[in-house]
């Protein structure tokens, strides 16, 4: 992946195997090059959201699980359809293996302080997005998104709200946000 432009480089990986396809290859060995970001958004929100006991929902290789680790929490319930292996590997934990199509179809279980999701609800089909955040307010009452995009729209969505929204700057000037919504379900 280049380092000049990652978010170019990754959106041709997307182009060329699809975004499952990319991750069921390379899933074990992705990194997030945000990671600074979702470090810096997670602890300068930390008195905000209640990170007791969440839900780090497609977690990648736990980059929001390694910070809710470091501010002093327990390790957070991870889930991802992709990456379970290399992050059972690398915090000795259980993930689960839940994608957006299993979570739409009533699969999850538990109640979480919040559910975070970061740098992936983008990748979930538009039609798709009401279905998939219905459920998650099925099990949280606040769900955090962290995103470099405008996407995922869920102000769009009837009945979801804003809460909060703050962002950091990347070395290159862009911004990453974290919206935190609430739902009316
Ligand atoms: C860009 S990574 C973000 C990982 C991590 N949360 C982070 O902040 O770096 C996108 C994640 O979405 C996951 N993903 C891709 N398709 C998915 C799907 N259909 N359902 C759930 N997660 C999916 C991938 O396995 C990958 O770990």
């Amino acid at each position: 992946m280049s380092l000049k432009n990652p978010e170019n480089a990754i959106r041709n990986q997307y182009a060329n195997q699809g975004v499952e396809g990319y991750y069921r290859e390379h899933g074990s060995d992705y990194t997030n090059p945000h990671f600074d970001q979702v470090r810096q958004l997670l602890i300068q929100n930390r008195q905000r959201i209640d990170y007791q006991s969440i839900l780090d929902f497609s977690c990648g290789s736990g980059e929001v699980s390694q910070v809710i680790q470091e501010l002093g929490y327990a390790l957070p319930t991870a889930s991802d359809p992709f990456t379970s292996a290399a992050y059972h590997e690398k915090f000795k934990q259980r993930c689960l293996d839940y994608s957006f199509q299993d979570v739409i179809k009533g699969q999850l279980e538990g109640q979480f302080s919040a559910i975070i999701c970061s740098f992936a609800m983008h990748l979930c089909p538009p039609k798709d997005l009401f279905p998939l955040v219905f459920q998650l307010f099925q099990h949280t009452s606040r769900l955090v998104i962290i995103t470099p995009h405008k996407r995922p729209e869920l102000s769009k969505l009837s009945r979801v709200d804003l809460d909060f929204e703050d962002f950091c700057l990347t070395a290159r000037g862009k911004k990453v946000r974290l919206r935190t919504y609430a739902a009316t379900f």
